[in-house]
């Protein structure tokens, strides 16, 4: 030990000594440090423990249970056959208020027994509205507790079609089709285009606006959702699970499409175009 280190100004705990008060007030401190140290401790053992008990549980919001994706992506990978309108499942943003009328676009292509899917509504329409043939509805699950800064609320719920659809758990769904409640589909002509594409990769398939203003604002590479766009299962898995924190990431965006769009793209997957989406801008 070299003398030095008995001068004062050399004792590295020499600052802490001045701060803490000799005798009685340190024992005092250094039992409250031992008490705070051992609550902490407990309560991270506890933590723990909880989290180890809890883990396979969803958070708060996920209340439904998952469908079981590799139940699906195994099936997927012994099926061969090609894709026909029982493979796809209709989710439609529809509104309580005006369900009554615009159903009629739905019963254009509606096809009893050979669709799938839903519309969905913030409540549900009651009387005659509930219990009319075609597709049939159902109450978007809660979308009001999402941050929302441009665009109206319907545009949040919206944006959870696909998810709310996905969770529905329909078997043998190869691709979730969406739509507003005016778009009008060809299931036939639908099946066979997203025949082409493969359903067991993540696909987005659509196709841009018709008005350039609408493509320069909102994006080239964006599914417009007046002309319908689709995901294929794995595609839709994924974006029921992240959904809800873009939802609250992309609160500034205005519509639907551009909600989900910018999820996707989260999710690094790109716009597969294909040009029968087409959304019609008047
Ligand atoms: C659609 O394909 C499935 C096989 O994946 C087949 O069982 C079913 O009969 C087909 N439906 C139609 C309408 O062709």
């Amino acid at each position: 030990m070299s003398p030095e280190s008995n001068i004062p100004g050399h004792d590295p705990f020499k600052a802490l000594k001045l701060i803490i008060p000799k005798d009685k007030t340190r024992d005092a401190l250094t039992i409250s440090l031992k008490a705070a140290m051992a609550t902490i401790l407990i309560l991270s053992i506890s933590l723990a423990a909880f989290s180890a008990v809890y883990s396979q549980t969803q958070p708060d919001f996920f209340t439904w249970p998952e469908p079981d994706t590799d139940l699906y992506t195994a099936l997927f990978d012994s099926d061969d056959s090609p894709t026909n309108v029982s493979h796809l499942a209709f989710g439609i943003g529809g509104s309580t208020a005006t369900w009554p009328k615009r159903a009629r676009y739905s019963d254009l292509w509606w096809e009893a027994g050979a669709t799938r899917g839903y519309v969905f509504l913030e409540k549900d329409p009651g009387g005659s509205g509930s219990g009319r043939p075609g597709i049939g509805n159902r109450v978007s699950s809660e979308w009001r507790r999402f941050r929302r800064k441009v665009g109206s609320e319907a545009a949040v719920r919206i944006a959870r079609v696909g998810s709310d659809l996905f969770r529905v758990g329909l078997p043998g769904v190869r691709w979730f089709v969406m739509g507003d409640d005016d778009t009008v589909f060809f299931p036939e002509n639908l099946a066979a285009v997203l025949g082409r594409h493969d359903h067991r990769r993540m696909v987005y398939v659509g196709g841009n606006s018709e008005s350039v203003e609408q493509d320069v604002m909102h994006g080239y590479d964006m599914a417009f959702g007046g002309g319908g766009f689709a995901v294929s299962y794995p595609l839709a898995a994924e974006l029921a699970a992240a959904m809800d924190g873009c939802l609250n990431r992309y609160h500034y965006f205005y519509g639907s499409d551009q909600r989900v769009w910018a999820c996707i793209g989260e999710l690094g997957v790109g716009l597969t175009r294909e040009p029968g989406f087409h959304q019609v801008f008047s």
